[in-house]
């Protein structure tokens, strides 16, 4: 077996999904260590939780004057300093600038919770909700400087159930992303999944569109 990748992880909040990654690392489910989880926010829960876990765990947080793309080359210098195979934003809140993600490109992944191209930004599954739709779900997808319209590679659907609310919603997708992060985080260490410039392809063949998985969750 090739050597596990080197992954790095975003955060910004309560890093349920940095945990279900590093979960799959250790079970061996997933061919892959966590070195290192980086945040902007001193406070975000999920640095503690990487911490007690023995997980290096550092906060990055936007000095007082800095621009953005300051703060993200400083990012990039920390991110790059634990030689990553892999960068996953994982409830990562802030938007890269197009030299972060251009100088990960291909090397770089986020979670978004809803059915893409369906409801990029904020507040998904109030706007799925509101939309009336019947189906929801969560996406990986490759970053590109295009923000949350970077080629996907997989999706989880679920069935919006009547009485779901945003809270019922989302703790139902975020079942589902703890399962599909750590899949095609997986399909990358064995080597079926690359991406090339922007273009992923899954055993050898181009991926045109995400492959869906559903969920009875
Ligand atoms: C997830 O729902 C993810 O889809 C979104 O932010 C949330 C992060 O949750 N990008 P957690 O910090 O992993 O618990």
């Amino acid at each position: 077996m090739s050597s596990p990748l080197r992954l790095v992880v975003l955060i910004s909040g309560a890093g349920s999904n940095l945990l279900a990654l590093d979960d799959a690392c250790r079970q061996g489910t997933l061919n892959a260590q966590v070195v290192g989880v980086l945040s902007d926010r001193s406070a975000a829960p999920g640095l503690e939780r990487a911490r007690s876990r023995g997980l290096h765990a550092e906060a990055l947080p936007i000095a007082p004057g800095e621009s953005r793309s300051a703060h993200d080359a400083r990012l990039l210098a920390a991110t790059n300093a634990l030689r990553p195979d892999l960068v996953l934003l994982a409830g990562y809140m802030r938007i890269l600038d197009s030299s972060f993600v251009q100088s990960l490109q291909g090397r770089l992944l986020n979670i978004h919770p809803s059915l893409l191209p369906r409801h990029k930004g904020l507040h998904t599954h109030r706007r799925a909700l509101e939309a009336d739709e019947i189906e929801h779900g969560a996406t990986v997808h490759f970053v590109t400087p295009d923000l949350d319209g970077g080629p996907p590679v997989l999706q989880a659907r679920i069935k919006i159930r009547p009485g779901d609310d945003e809270t019922t919603l989302a703790a139902r997708v975020q079942r589902c992303e703890h399962v599909i992060y750590p899949t095609v985080v997986q399909w990358c260490a064995s080597g079926r999944l690359r991406c090339i410039d922007t273009k992923p392809m899954l055993d050898g063949h181009p991926l045109v569109e995400p492959i869906v998985q559903d969920f009875d969750f």
